[in-house]
C-alpha cells in the first residue's frame, strides 16, 4: 500500500538508514520500503559482492586496484549471489569498503535511486551518499544483542559458529568500519538515533515510521 504522505509530494524523498551491523537496519528498511511503496536498496550487498568477486579471482580484497576493479565490474547478477553472507564475505566487504576507489565506483548507481525516492540502508547513506536525504536514521544496538541476533540468524540458516567467534568477528568489523578514512560508519549530526538494544521488530518499525511522518509532514 502506496504511503499518501509519499505519493501526495512527488518530490525526492529519500529515507537514509546507517548503523552497525545486525542493529536491524534492514528489516526496518524493508519495511518501511514496503510501507511507503518506496524502492529497497542495501547498499551493503554492493560491498559485499565486490568482495565476492575479488575472492572468486583468487585475488586480495584489500588490494586497491583489483577491489577497484571488481567495484566497476559489478553487474545486477552479483547482488543476486546466494553467498554474499557468512564470515568470510564479512570480511571481504569490510575489506574492500575501506577503498576508496571501490567506494567511488558504487556511489552513481546508489545516487541513482534519488530522483525516484528511495530507502537505502548502509553505513555512510547520510553522511556521502544522500547528505540531503528527507529522513536520516542511525539504528544502532549494543554489542553483546547484536552479536546475538547474528548468531541467532547464522544458528536459524545451519552455518556452524560459536557466540564468542560471532561477536569477535563483530567487534573487528565495527572497528573496520568506524576507523577507516573513507566514509566511516559515523552518525550524522541530523540523524535520529535509533537503539533498538530492547526493542523488538515491531517497536522500531513504529519507532521509525513515527520519525518518518514527522519529518515527511
Ligand atoms: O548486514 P550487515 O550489517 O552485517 O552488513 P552489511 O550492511 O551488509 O555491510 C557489509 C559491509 O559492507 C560492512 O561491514 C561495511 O564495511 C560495508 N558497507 C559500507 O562500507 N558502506 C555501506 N553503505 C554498506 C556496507
Amino acid at each position: 500500500m502506496n504511503d499518501p504522505i509519499v505519493a501526495r509530494s512527488g518530490e525526492c524523498r529519500v529515507i537514509a538508514i546507517d548503523g552497525p551491523a545486525a542493529a536491524g537496519k534492514g528489516t526496518l528498511a524493508r519495511r518501511l520500503a514496503a510501507t511507503l511503496g518506496l524502492p529497497y536498496l542495501d547498499t551493503g550487498l554492493l560491498y559485499r559482492a565486490t568482495g565476492r568477486r575479488v575472492l572468486d579471482a583468487g585475488g586480495d580484497p584489500a588490494d586497491p586496484f583489483t577491489a577497484t576493479e571488481a567495484a566497476r565490474a559489478l553487474t545486477q547478477t552479483d547482488l543476486g549471489r546466494t553467498d554474499l553472507r557468512g564470515p568470510v564475505a564479512d570480511a571481504a566487504a569490510a575489506q574492500v569498503a575501506a577503498i576508496p576507489g571501490v567506494r567511488a565506483a558504487l556511489l552513481d548507481f546508489q545516487r541513482s535511486f534519488g530522483p525516484t525516492g528511495a530507502v537505502l540502508d548502509g553505513r555512510d547513506i547520510g553522511t556521502v551518499v544522500f547528505p540531503n536525504a528527507a529522513v536520516k536514521l542511525f539504528v544502532t544496538a549494543s554489542l553483546p544483542a547484536r552479536a546475538q541476533r547474528r548468531w541467532l540468524e547464522l544458528t536459524a540458516k545451519g552455518t556452524p559458529a560459536s557466540l564468542d567467534e560471532v561477536t569477535d568477528d563483530m567487534r573487528a568489523r565495527d572497528a573496520m568500519d568506524a576507523a577507516r578514512t573513507a566514509a566511516p560508519l559515523l552518525q550524522a549530526p541530523d540523524a535520529t538515533l535509533i537503539d533498538t538494544t530492547d526493542m523488538g521488530p515491531d517497536e522500531a518499525f513504529s519507532v521509525a515510521l513515527a520519525k518518518v511522518r514527522e519529518m515527511l509532514a
